[in-house]
């Protein structure tokens, strides 16, 4: 070796050195992984007692929901074992309800690792696996303070959960901490809000408040807000902070749009309001920009509310006999050119579904619109299906106010919730329209052996600039989002991760070949392990995004999957969190 080239490697040893003594400067006691249970830095049992203490008793200790489907739980003989309440259990595990009560327990069954199998085998031992360890039940914001700062001082992985719907498993977290945030559910009309931006009726609800109890209140003032299509998503937790798409999209915008201020624990553990006047930046990332668990703790939203309307809905089936399926598919681009766009463009939303038995509109929803106008908007498709030769049922019908509306279509329909991995793509309208047999082809290859639907909205107008809110830039050119799902199979685990990898290598990939190098998809509805996901779910945005995480949560403190930041950490086998940075 010559002198130079020695001379060359040490400088370039000083210049890491040099590097690594920074580091050290900026980030003075971080270890490189979040400590776990059986690590000697493992808070013990007193450390615990006292959380509990400083939080009034609210700490839970986790107890996976198929507990009593086992004789053994974490190692020991389970007290808890008990063959009728698993029965019981495994008829509701289907519906949002049983893991909606549950502190921990994740609605999507693949993030549950299998770990605490209802319809195992009794003998095969159930462990708390990725649930998080502990929950605190939050109802005061000191709650959370207290818990935010108990995980950074023992360097403990800190999740937030409310609903527990997140389909990307970020609701969840092996070896955590969890604020549950499902009990805030205070609710307010604030009658006449007014600031510089708005002037009229608002809603100002708890973390906790879901769709359904939102619209419930605010039907109860002859007004409107823009929640979920899902009854029980919570509207100030992943909802608004990923962004929001509901019956009331097309009229209103994203439900991030219509949000005017958040109360929000931040965690460097201050407890602060933001709005378009305070700490404008974080309202900013708050709406859209984060898909919850990444700026901070969110305690309340106001939103505007919107007076009250009648309104119609509608549905549709035709059938794939298999004879008629090329019929059909062609069909199905007919009315995505001849059909969608007139109707979400006067003020419509529309959850069109393609899967292996056919072809369903289940909804439209048309606020403002009788069911003659709503027929009118449908009857493209309608003359489509005849032409075709294909038989159709079809119905609508008109209701008296918004809640009527939601009642009616939701009323019976059974979310299955748990039994689906699910991916996502968001289609532009361009390439709805100019590039209908591609796309329709892309459908078909998908909608053959897995469960689709469309949810077609135009939030153009939501707000006056795509860059207002943080929400993905792509959503103002949408017509619709394809959510696509592969079945969880209960009684074969590498069934199910098969049916994963199909998402991953096969489905999402037909619709991304249609956007080379494009495209986007909703942080919501998106496939977990979606490349590139900072330009795919954040687009444009993800710069300034990571700005402002960097400036809230200086030390990361937290973390979920695909959220702003989140390369900053790599999730071990064992579920332990470490930095790769
Ligand atoms: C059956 C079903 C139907 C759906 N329908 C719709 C729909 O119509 N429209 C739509 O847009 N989306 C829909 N979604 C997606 C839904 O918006 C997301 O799953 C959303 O993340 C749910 O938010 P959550 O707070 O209720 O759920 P959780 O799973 O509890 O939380 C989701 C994310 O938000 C974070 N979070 C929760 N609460 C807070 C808080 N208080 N502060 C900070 N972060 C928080 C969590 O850490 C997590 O990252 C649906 C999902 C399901 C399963
Ligand atoms: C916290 O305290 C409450 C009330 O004393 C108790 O019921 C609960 O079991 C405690 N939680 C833990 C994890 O010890
Ligand atoms: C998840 O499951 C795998 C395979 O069974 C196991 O190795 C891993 O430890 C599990 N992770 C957690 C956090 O339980
Ligand atoms: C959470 O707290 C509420 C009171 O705010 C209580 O009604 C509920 O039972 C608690 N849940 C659990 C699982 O401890
Ligand atoms: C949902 O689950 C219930 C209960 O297991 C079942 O009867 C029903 O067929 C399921 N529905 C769908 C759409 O999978
Ligand atoms: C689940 O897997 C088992 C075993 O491979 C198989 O027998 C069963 O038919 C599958 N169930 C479903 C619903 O696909």
């Amino acid at each position: 070796m010559s002198t130079r080239s020695v001379l060359a490697g040490s400088a370039i040893l000083v210049a890491i050195a040099a590097i690594l003594a920074r580091d050290r400067v900026f980030f003075p006691a971080y270890p490189e992984c979040r400590t776990i249970p059986g690590d000697a830095a493992w808070p013990d049992i007193s450390a615990w007692t006292k959380l509990n203490d400083t939080v009034g008793g609210k700490l839970i200790a986790t107890v996976p929901i198929a507990a009593p489907c086992h004789k053994i739980l974490n190692g020991a003989p389970n007290s808890l074992y008990d063959e009728e309440q698993c029965a019981v259990l495994r008829d509701h595990w289907h519906f949002p309800e049983t893991h909606l009560s549950s502190p921990s327990s994740p609605m999507s069954y693949l993030f549950s690792n299998n770990t605490c199998n209802p319809w195992s085998d009794p003998d095969t031992p159930c462990t708390t696996g990725t649930d998080a360890v502990y929950v605190i039940n939050a109802t005061e914001v000191s709650d959370i303070q207290e818990g935010v700062r108990f995980a950074t001082e023992n360097n403990i992985r800190l999740v937030v959960r409310n609903t527990g719907h997140d389909y990307l498993g970020k609701s969840t977290g092996a070896h955590s901490l969890s604020i549950w945030t499902h009990k805030l559910k205070s609710i307010e009309l604030l009658g006449q809000y007014s600031s510089s931006e708005y002037t009229g009726p608002a809603i100002k609800m708890g973390a906790g408040v879901e769709s359904l109890e939102a619209y419930k209140f605010a039907a109860s003032h002859d007004l409107v807000v823009a929640g979920g299509n899902c009854p029980t998503v919570a509207m100030a937790g992943g909802f608004i902070q990923g962004g929001g798409h509901g019956p009331l999209a097309s009229k209103y915008g994203l439900a991030a749009d219509t949000v005017l201020e958040m109360e929000v624990v931040t965690p460097t553990g201050q407890y602060v309001t933001a709005s378009a006047r305070e700490n404008a930046d974080l309202f900013w990332a708050l709406r859209g920009g984060g898909g919850g668990g990444t700026f901070g703790i969110v305690t309340s939203a106001t939103v505007k509310a919107f007076p009250d309307t009648y309104g119609s809905t509608a549905s549709m089936m035709v059938a794939n006999t298999g004879d008629n399926a090329d019929a059909l598919y062609s069909a199905i681009g007919g009315f995505i050119q001849k059909a969608l766009p007139g109707l979400v463009d006067a003020g419509a939303f529309v959850v069109w579904i393609a899967a292996p038995f056919g072809f369903m509109v289940s909804p439209a929803v048309a606020p403002g619109l009788t069911s003659a106008e709503l027929d009118k908007l449908m009857q493209p498709m309608v003359d489509i299906l005849k032409e075709a030769g294909l038989e159709y049922q079809y119905s609508s019908a008109q209701h008296k106010n918004f809640l009527a509306s939601f009642e009616f279509y939701s009323q019976g329909t059974s979310w299955n919730v748990s039994d689906y991995n699910v991916g996502g793509r968001l289609i532009a309208r361009a390439l709805a329209l100019e590039r209908t047999d591609e796309l329709v082809e892309a459908v078909r290859h998908i909608s053959t052996t897995a469960f689709m639907s469309g949810v077609s909205y135009n939030v153009a107008h939501g707000v006056a600039s795509p860059g207002d809110v943080a929400a993905h830039p792509y959503f103002r050119k949408t017509l619709f989002g394809l959510a696509l799902g592969t079945p969880v199979n209960y009684t074969d685990w590498s069934a199910t991760l098969a049916g994963q990898e199909r998402i991953t290598h096969d489905l999402i990939p037909a619709l991304e070949r249609l956007t080379p190098g494009g495209g986007a998809a909703y942080l919501n509805e998106a496939n977990f392990e979606q490349g590139d996901f900072q330009r795919t779910l954040y687009g444009d945005h993800y710069g300034r995004l990571l700005e402002i995480k960097r400036k809230y949560d200086p030390e990361s403190i937290m973390y979920a999957r695909t959220a702003v930041g989140s390369e900053e950490w790599k999730e071990r086998g064992d579920g332990g969190l470490c930095r790769t940075q």
